[in-house]
């Protein structure tokens, strides 16, 4: 039986950081508040110049490095964008065309904050069905594009950057379970204004920003995510005490303690970049990944938790032995 296998990680913070201090500049807010409320001290914001793609190909030249894969090798890749440079081409066949290779396939996956859970997801099916065996899978979002700096209810939540893993075919997982769930009822608590077509006029309404209704969002999901992690743990038959660590999406600090603690799992053992980062979307999972693989926190044999929930709404897992 083929398994999927994390051989590689890699990440890419934009050089610029923004603290909360310098918010206090744009918005009504406050250093405290922003702490307080999220564990958010700063965020990395791209440069004019910089596009989804670029990050995204550079986590994934550090992820590659890091496998000791060759980019000629790569037989898939699946990027988790919902802020690409276009609405097409995808930013995967981008990142493909940046790696001067082509004719494997490339594609994008939009699952908003989730969206890691998916492509991992996808990137697993295809590998134990035999479909490919050295797959790039990357998370990568410019928030920082889609902030609407006079809202104070969410521009100082996001940030930018871009975090990847190589998946390789192993003979032992791996990825030991993947668990996805979407439900488009609620799709009015987290969403961007304006629709594809919008022909740009001189109404604020109009420009594609975030909305948020943060509160019931953080209800939602608080709920799910505990959830997810009872699914994922009984679908194992394996106890919290058997997780080595909690790779959690990283959107609030105290979503993030909330789900810890319904594991039982000491703060010690969760990887936390939320302070630093904000909230990536889908490239925070594999960025707090990176993170912790690279400071050697994060070791081969592991049994990883991911989880991640977000606008669709979306959320998923994945249970993973490192
Ligand atoms: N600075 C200062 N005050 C702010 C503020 C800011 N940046 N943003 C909101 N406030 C104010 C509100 O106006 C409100 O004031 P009021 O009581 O006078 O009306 C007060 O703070 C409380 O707002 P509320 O939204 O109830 O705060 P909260 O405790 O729920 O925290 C979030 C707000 C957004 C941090 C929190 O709800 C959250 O993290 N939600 C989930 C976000 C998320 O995960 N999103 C992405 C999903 S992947």
């Amino acid at each position: 039986m083929t398994f999927a296998r994390i051989s590689g990680t890699g990440g890419y913070l934009p050089e610029r950081v923004m603290t909360n201090h310098e918010l206090e500049t744009i918005v009504d807010t406050s250093d405290e508040w922003i702490r307080d409320r999220s564990g958010i001290r700063q965020r990395h914001i791209a440069a004019d110049n910089e596009t989804t793609s670029d990050m995204a190909l550079s986590a994934a030249r550090e992820a590659l490095a890091a496998a000791k894969v060759e980019v000629a090798d790569i037989d898939l890749i699946i990027v988790a964008t919902t802020t690409p440079d276009r609405v097409f081409p995808s930013v995967a066949c981008t990142v493909q065309r940046k790696l001067g290779i082509h004719d494997i396939p490339a594609f994008d996956i939009h699952a908003a904050c989730s969206g890691f859970m998916f492509a991992l997801d996808v990137a697993n099916r295809f590998v134990k069905t035999g479909g490919a065996s050295n797959v790039l899978v990357i998370g990568a979002e410019i928030y920082s594009r889609i902030l609407d700096w006079s809202d104070r209810a969410t521009c100082v939540l996001f940030g930018d950057g871009a975090g990847a893993v190589v998946l390789q075919a192993a003979e032992e997982a791996g990825i030991v379970s993947t668990h996805i769930h979407s439900n488009g009822k609620h799709e009015e608590l987290l969403y961007v204004s304006g629709s594809v077509g919008d022909r740009g006029t001189e109404r604020q309404s109009d420009a594609a920003f975030i909305k948020m209704r943060g509160n019931e969002i953080f209800r939602k999901a608080v709920a799910a995510l505990g959830n997810i992690a009872r699914e994922t743990l009984a679908g194992n038959g394996i106890t919290k005490s058997d997780l080595s660590w909690l790779v959690p999406h990283q959107a609030n600090l105290r979503i993030i303690s909330a789900t810890a603690k319904k594991l039982c799992l000491p703060m010690e053992r969760v990887v936390v970049t939320v302070d630093q980062h904000a909230n990536t979307s889908s490239a925070s999972i594999p960025l707090a990944l990176d993170v912790a693989v690279r400071d050697g926190r994060i070791k081969r044999g592991d049994l990883l938790l991911f989880e991640a929930f977000g606008a669709g709404l979306t959320w998923g897992s994945a249970l993973v032995k490192y």
